[in-house]
């Protein structure tokens, strides 16, 4: 086996090499690396709820009266009247029927497959979030994968009733949109279950016939995370803290607590940081202007694209990507941003297939629009150099 030495150093001449950019944060979107302000086009806290003054003092208060660490697991003596709360609070925001806060997305999505013991077929898009990809890996799960986008190759891969459909509502490397009305469709016909991560949607997919107070991807198509057998939303995103969230019914909810062992067997998030998250919600629940903002963001965005010929996708989500399909070029690219004080990200293999490099911008409620039209004059020298 070749040494770390050996296989860093091709890692490196391949273009693959990662590197953590040291920051220090003012905001969500104006930050300081090493000593120089940028602006930040590269953060998932779309609603800027993580600087948010009253979250902190929320934190605050919670930390002083019953410290900063849980101490234990849920099931020892880490699961908080807080914890219980939140829980609680969610299924109302929702009209779901149960929940359970976990740690995190990445443990959350672990959880929801560790509670099967007996074969079960997963079904999911081969561009899925890596949670997705190696929870599908526990214990006698076999994974079926079909082509990005593709739902007519779902049905070939259902064999048997309560096949798991695992999908994810906005993808986190393209900003495409499932469409989960489909996959609805498919769990009826099919008797499949139908899992749904919505990280990226959780309160911030654009509203429609959704009556929940905070909104969900679901709601793009008139849909309720009720109608799937499991919703999954993550707090480090939107909601601007950390940690995460399964709705489901009762006795999805309790199988967790019985063998979800990413849940059993980890220290749960502290009380302090689920009473900042409870103010988050209870916030974006009845104050809508950070939304409205993120949304006039993403279509002054996509409108100043359409205009200028940019190719990125047009949706209506924060995520939006260029695909440069070459790790050096994408580093060079970053590079240039850089240069004019700003930070978007390059996402390279084997975060996306190889040759699907690409940069990563993301909007968020705090970028005003002198950063935007910054943004987009640097993103159109790039594009235009890229094609002479
Ligand atoms: C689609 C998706 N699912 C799950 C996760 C994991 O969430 P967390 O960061 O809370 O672990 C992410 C995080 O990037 C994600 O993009």
């Amino acid at each position: 086996m070749a040494t770390f030495k050996d296989q860093l150093k091709l890692i490196k001449s391949e273009g693959y090499l990662r590197e953590r950019d040291r920051i220090s944060l003012t905001s969500s979107s104006h930050i300081k690396i090493q000593d120089r302000l940028v602006t930040s086009f590269s953060s998932n806290d779309y609603l800027g709820m993580s600087t948010n003054k009253d979250i902190i003092s929320a934190l605050k208060k919670s930390a002083s009266e019953y410290g900063i660490g849980s101490g234990s697991s849920p099931l020892i003596s880490g699961y908080t009247e807080s914890h219980h709360y939140l829980e609680k609070e969610i299924c109302e925001y929702l009209n779901t029927e149960s929940c359970i806060i976990v740690n995190s997305g990445y443990m959350a999505n672990l959880c929801l497959l560790s509670i099967f013991d007996k074969e079960v077929n997963v079904i999911q898009d081969k561009e899925s979030h890596n949670s997705i990809v190696e929870s599908s890996k526990l214990n006698k799960i076999k994974i079926h994968r079909y082509p990005h986008l593709d739902d007519s190759q779902i049905i070939k891969h259902i064999s048997k009733d309560n096949d798991i459909l695992f999908s994810e509502a906005v993808f986190s490397m393209t900003g495409d949109i499932t469409d989960l009305k489909n996959h609805l469709t498919i769990k009826k016909k099919f008797k499949t279950k139908l899992y749904i991560d919505d990280a990226h949607g959780f309160a911030v997919a654009e509203k429609s016939g959704d009556n929940t107070s905070i909104e969900t991807s679901c709601g793009i198509f008139g849909m309720k995370p009720s109608d799937a057998d499991a919703y999954m939303g993550t707090f480090g995103k939107a909601v601007g803290t950390i940690g995460a969230f399964i709705c489901g019914n009762k006795d999805l909810v309790e199988m967790i607590v019985q063998k979800g062992r990413p849940y059993i067997y980890s220290t749960s998030l502290p009380r302090c940081m689920i009473d900042a998250t409870r103010k988050s919600l209870n916030i974006l629940a009845v104050d809508k202007s950070r939304y409205i903002k993120l949304h006039e963001n993403i279509t002054y965005f996509n409108n100043s694209c359409k205009r200028k010929k940019i190719p990125v996708n047009l949706n209506q989500v924060p995520i939006k990507t260029v695909l440069l399909g070459n790790p050096h070029l994408t580093l060079k690219v970053k590079e240039t941003f850089l240069k004019e004080n700003i930070l978007i990200q390059a996402i390279r293999y084997p975060t996306v297939p190889k040759n699907n490099d690409k940069i990563r911008i993301t909007l968020t409620a705090t970028h005003t629009k002198k950063d935007i039209d910054n943004l987009l004059n640097t993103l159109e020298n790039v594009i235009c150099e890229k094609h002479t």
